[in-house]
């Protein structure tokens, strides 16, 4: 059986909180995301996808060093606040996705899982890792960033990361295991 957090606790979340993880204020956040473009291997990217994007905080970022970005969040009201937040830039397309069932049929030469793959369980983990190897060109990055800590969620940062990490296909390019987040990048392999 599947245990994957559902729909609804993430409706709830928002419901009571429009920025519910201070995704605009918290020095956790800003310093994650700092670490994460500076681990981008390349400065640009032609087609980037981010799924579990939110309120588009992350997404402002990477939105200058990609072509073409792609943003999706299970939830409508986060994705109003992102499509608000991105609205200057055209060549960013915010969507309605749930993962992995409405993975986009694109290709992607960059995919950032940040803060999301600990809400699957490792089965849909599975799944999610064939759709970024069936989506991704030979050459592209995997970004993961995840918090350490105890959660109630399927799984942890850390296993999050030793899942990807046993995705045929994917090597190792980049490690840092810092106190609060685990943040890897993987290059596509043929
Ligand atoms: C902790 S936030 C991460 C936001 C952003 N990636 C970041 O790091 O700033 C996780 C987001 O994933 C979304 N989410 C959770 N499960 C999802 C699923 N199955 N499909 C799409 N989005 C999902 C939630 O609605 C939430 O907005």
């Amino acid at each position: 059986m599947r245990a994957n957090i559902p729909r609804a606790y993430f409706e709830s979340i928002y419901a009571a909180n429009s920025d519910p993880w201070n995704f605009e204020t918290s020095s956790y956040e800003r310093s994650k995301y700092e670490a994460t473009m500076a681990a981008l291997p390349r400065a640009r990217y032609e087609s980037a996808f981010e799924p579990g994007c939110s309120i588009g905080v992350l997404s402002e970022m990477l939105a200058p060093r990609c072509q073409r970005l792609l943003a999706t969040d299970i939830v409508t009201g986060a994705l109003v606040q992102a499509a608000e937040r991105l609205k200057g830039h055209r060549h960013v397309r915010i969507e309605e996705r749930a993962i992995p069932e409405e993975w986009p049929r694109e290709t992607f030469d960059l995919i950032v899982l940040s803060e999301i793959a600990y809400y699957f369980d490792e089965a849909t983990l599975g799944d999610v890792m064939r759709l970024v190897i069936g989506s991704t060109w030979v050459g592209a990055h995997v970004i993961g960033v995840h918090w350490r800590g105890e959660t109630d969620y399927p799984l942890r940062g850390d296993r999050v990361h030793e899942l990807i990490s046993e995705t045929e296909l994917l090597v190792p390019l980049i490690h840092l295991g810092g106190d609060e987040f685990v943040l890897d990048v993987w290059e596509r392999r043929s």
